[in-house]
């Protein structure tokens, strides 16, 4: 199954070079992913190419037009879309989920990533950070943060999603760094890594991973994950699969 992004912006340039690099580039080389980036602005009506006004009652800042971006929804999903007054909206319209990014969306994480990885059309709207008229929200089905702090635009937000939903469909990464050890994946943070060389200034590697014993280094691994994620992120703890074992070593680390 090929994925397809459809990206609105005010800033298409921002995408030309992180599309082209990395796993993402090569999936998009290997059309594995489809990923088509628009300017709103194609999509505005006056001869200023007009995609932002001030907001009604006043305020600072400039927020992007309704019309630009309902426009390019409508191109994209190649049919047509009433007012949204008393009409259907362009929700779901080919199967595709459109999303607003925005910091007052709600938090993406894997969880979010994996659900998205499921569809086969993404189309995503940048928001710029002074805010979008209100009445785009008739025509998204998710508004999406990356995280508590605000940038400027939703650009970075949009490859954020790309990366983190790309690399999950199928064929995206090689089978070597296949998905399944991901921190999150078993609801903990990964384990640490090491590699070449042995010693390092000396820091050493720890021996159970130069042991060769698969059993001892799984359960090395694990043990690891939990007092990672027990140290840096105690509240995915609660959601995560685990033995009685394993809770009780938690709470000793609790203990300090
Ligand atoms: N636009 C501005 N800040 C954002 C954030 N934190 N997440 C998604 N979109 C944004």
């Amino acid at each position: 199954m090929t994925t397809r992004f459809d990206i609105l912006t005010l800033l298409p340039d921002f995408f030309l070079s992180p599309l082209t690099q990395g796993v993402i580039g090569r999936a998009v080389t290997k059309g594995i992913l489809e990923v088509g980036v628009h300017n709103i602005r194609d999509y505005t009506l006056d001869k200023h190419r007009t995609a932002d006004d001030p907001p009604y009652g006043g305020g600072p800042g400039m927020v992007m037009k309704v019309e630009p971006i309902v426009r390019a929804l409508e191109a994209i999903a190649k049919k047509g879309v009433e007012p949204p007054e008393g009409a259907q909206p362009l929700q779901g319209a080919d199967g595709a989920k459109i999303i607003l990014t925005s910091p007052c969306g709600i938090k993406f994480n894997h969880n979010a990533a994996k659900e998205l990885a499921g569809l086969g059309r993404i189309v995503i709207i940048c928001g710029r950070y002074e805010g979008v008229d209100e009445r785009v929200m008739e025509f998204v089905d998710m508004e999406l943060s990356i995280g508590d702090y605000v940038l400027t635009g939703g650009e970075i937000a949009a490859l954020a999603v790309v990366d983190a939903v790309g690399r999950l469909m199928p064929g995206v990464l090689g089978d070597d760094d296949s998905s399944g050890h991901d921190s999150f994946t078993d609801g903990l943070l990964e384990y640490p890594q090491y590699t070449r060389p042995e010693v390092f200034r000396g820091m050493k590697v720890p021996p159970v991973l130069l042991s060769g014993n698969h059993a001892e280094i799984d359960s090395w691994r694990r043990a690891e994950s939990i007092k990672h994620t027990c140290r840096r992120r105690p509240e995915l703890l609660d959601a995560a699969p685990l033995t009685d074992a394993e809770k009780a070593v938690i709470e000793s680390i609790k203990q300090g």
